[in-house]
């Protein structure tokens, strides 16, 4: 059975004082779930000290981003072995707006996780589809080409190490979040298409996650479809009273 996971990307968002209020909030609130697994993503500058304020508890700490080579001239990049030494242990990777914002590709993104996975990280791999896409009835193609991409090259093993999120652009901040069936539908395919490229056992643990203006009262019906297995939560995750709400209907859901 695969177990919940539920992370919180709290983007480009809060200061030091209010991360550091909204971790040990959490950690009261949920510091000891155990029966779902539980994210949090600060911007890198506050990853230390959110580490530090979670650590011990059940909560532990991803960051949004990396760059794939250990070390170098990159300036303005932050490795994957930095990211080790401040505590965390998973990375988002290819969110739609590193790809629609920041210009990554799939190329770019495939190199990170592999890279991620090389130095111990485990990747949380963003793949969704636009609103022109969607409308096209292009949604299978480009969701399928995207996690085609970006898996190339990881191991079979790797695989257990690797969460999928799928986030249709279109619902990303907009209030316009995917039906329960049209997530549930995507879902789907994502599974068989990781059962052809794998096979059928890695298919059935991989963990995916649904993203995009999840919030307390979507959540429950969205994390009750068979293949929803948690959530990559934006602005909802920025403050306790909404994100507590979505782990608390990630552990009723009865999917561990
Ligand atoms: P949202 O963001 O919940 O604010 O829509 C989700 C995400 O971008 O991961």
């Amino acid at each position: 059975m695969r177990k919940q996971f539920v992370a919180g990307n709290w983007k480009m968002n809060l200061d030091q004082e209010r991360s550091l209020a909204l971790a040990a909030e959490l950690r009261k609130q949920v510091g000891s779930v155990e029966d779902v697994t539980l994210a949090v993503c600060p911007p890198f500058v506050y990853l230390k000290g959110v580490a530090e304020a979670l650590a011990g508890s059940s909560i532990v700490v991803g960051a949004q981003n990396m760059y794939g080579d250990p070390g170098g001239a990159f300036t303005g990049e932050v490795s994957g072995p930095m990211l080790l030494d401040v505590g965390c242990r998973y990375v988002i990777l290819g969110h739609s707006e590193r790809r629609h914002v920041l210009g990554e590709g799939d190329r770019l993104i495939n190199t990170k996780v592999l890279a991620a996975l090389e130095f111990g990280l485990k990747p949380i791999v963003c793949v969704g589809e636009k609103l022109e896409q969607r409308d096209a009835g292009r949604t299978e193609q480009v969701v399928c080409g995207q996690v085609e991409s970006v898996l190339h090259g990881v191991g079979r093993r790797q695989m257990a190490s690797v969460t999928l999120a799928y986030e249709p652009v279109w619902a990303i901040g907009t209030g316009r979040t995917a039906t329960p069936e049209q997530a549930e539908e995507v879902h789907v395919l994502i599974r068989c298409l990781v059962a052809d490229l794998f096979d059928a056992d890695v298919a059935e643990d991989l963990i995916i996650q649904y993203g995009g203006s999840v919030k307390p009262e979507n959540a429950g019906e969205l994390l009750a479809r068979e293949n929803v297995d948690g959530a990559l939560v934006g602005g909802a995750s920025l403050a306790a009273q909404t994100f507590v709400p979505i782990v608390e209907a990630a552990r009723s859901t009865g999917k561990d």
